[in-house]
């Protein structure tokens, strides 16, 4: 299949690489495909950015048949430009398609489209520290119908956006809230599928953490309300006597791809590294006898975030002294040192856009 390339008449002014935040703003192409049974998936092509139009009863606006993906491109040093690991983004977006019952891509296919859309849209790739080109892929269910059933008729698209830091703290210690309340996943869900939903679900108690001044929610399990799940927009690590520890992929979390980064470097390094179960009494505990060292995330877009605080019931467990910890700033280091080329790819991670 060959992509059709539409070129863009007039060209947006590039903003200042300084002052990025995150999604905000768009490059001058996307990429688009559809998907019909008879057709299957079709006429890709790379497009002028802008709207598409929808007809009001578009079944992913009313049941959420929705996915997708978040992926960068780094700026490294000769002006290559590189992407991290692209291909377990397009594993896990089949595996997403599969359970949102949306018809599989041909990954490679997708990776090459992403990367063509990258390689037009190169002059977008920020090079001041801390910024890259993030990447989302997206498939959308498109038939215009109110009943509830799987749609026939898919979108997908892909569209670029220069960002900086995720979270407004930068690479310095964030503060999150447990909530009791309300739940992320249950066993069976869609916990660990990247759908829109889970994005949505997790919004109301979101605000309850702004509210109490917390950046993020971290989510207990869903029957329980006893073991560490996840942050929503990251995986949590934390270092216990030594021992890091992440909670294990039970299939109601986000099988995130720095989080396995951070795990091959640790296993590669030679420190205990666990998946397991871990409660978030066993977290107080540790805390309060001084032996809960440091407790982090890892995301794409959030990339290693260190945690500075976890309100819990009625405690404030405060991790080490308001500053970046030595693992968070190792992981954050070592990883960012590869995806902007700094240091050498031994993991074989790279992948450039010639
Ligand atoms: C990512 O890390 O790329 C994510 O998709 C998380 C988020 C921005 C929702």
């Amino acid at each position: 299949m060959e992509t059709i390339i539409k070129k863009a008449g007039a060209l947006k002014p590039l903003p200042d690489d300084s002052d990025l935040a995150f999604g905000t703003i768009f490059t001058d192409h996307m990429f688009n495909m559809d998907y019909d049974p008879d057709n299957g998936w079709h006429s890709p092509r790379i497009e002028p950015y802008g709207s598409f139009p929808m007809d009001p009863s578009t079944m992913v606006l009313h049941y959420g048949q929705s996915i997708f993906e978040g992926l960068k491109a780094f700026k490294a040093p000769g002006d290559r430009i590189q992407l991290f690991r692209p291909e377990e983004n397009f594993r896990r977006f089949n595996r997403s398609a599969r359970r949102m019952c949306i018809p599989e891509l041909d990954e490679e296919f997708a990776l090459k489209a992403g990367k063509e859309l990258v390689r037009l849209e190169r002059r977008w790739v920020p090079s001041a520290p801390g910024t890259s080109l993030y990447i989302r892929p997206t498939m959308i269910a498109m038939d215009p119908f109110l009943g509830v059933r799987a749609s026939y008729t898919y979108r997908f698209f892909i569209i670029l956006s220069p960002v900086g830091a995720y979270y407004k703290e930068g690479f310095n210690p964030v503060k999150i809230w447990v909530t009791e309340k309300y739940v992320r996943a249950v066993p069976g869900g869609v916990g660990e599928v990247k759908t829109a939903g889970n994005y949505a679900a997790s919004l109301y108690a979101g605000e309850e953490a702004h509210e109490n001044g917390y950046t993020q929610v971290l989510w207990l399990d869903g029957v329980e309300r006893k073991y560490v799940e996840e942050v929503g927009s990251m995986n949590i690590f934390f270092v216990i006597d030594d021992e890091i520890i992440t909670p294990e992929l039970s299939g109601s979390i986000l099988a995130g791809i720095t989080r396995d980064s951070v795990i091959a470097l640790a296993r590669k390094w030679g420190y205990p590294v666990t998946e397991r179960r871990i409660s978030i009494d066993e977290v107080v505990e540790a805390h309060g006898v001084g032996r809960l060292q440091e407790c982090f995330g890892s995301g794409t877009a959030a990339v290693i975030s260190p945690v500075g605080e976890i309100k819990y019931k009625d405690k404030k467990l405060k991790i080490g002294d308001g500053k970046v910890g030595s693992w968070a700033r190792k992981f954050f280091d070592a990883i960012t040192d590869i995806q902007y080329g700094r240091a050498e790819d031994t993991e074989d991670w790279v992948h450039p856009v010639e």
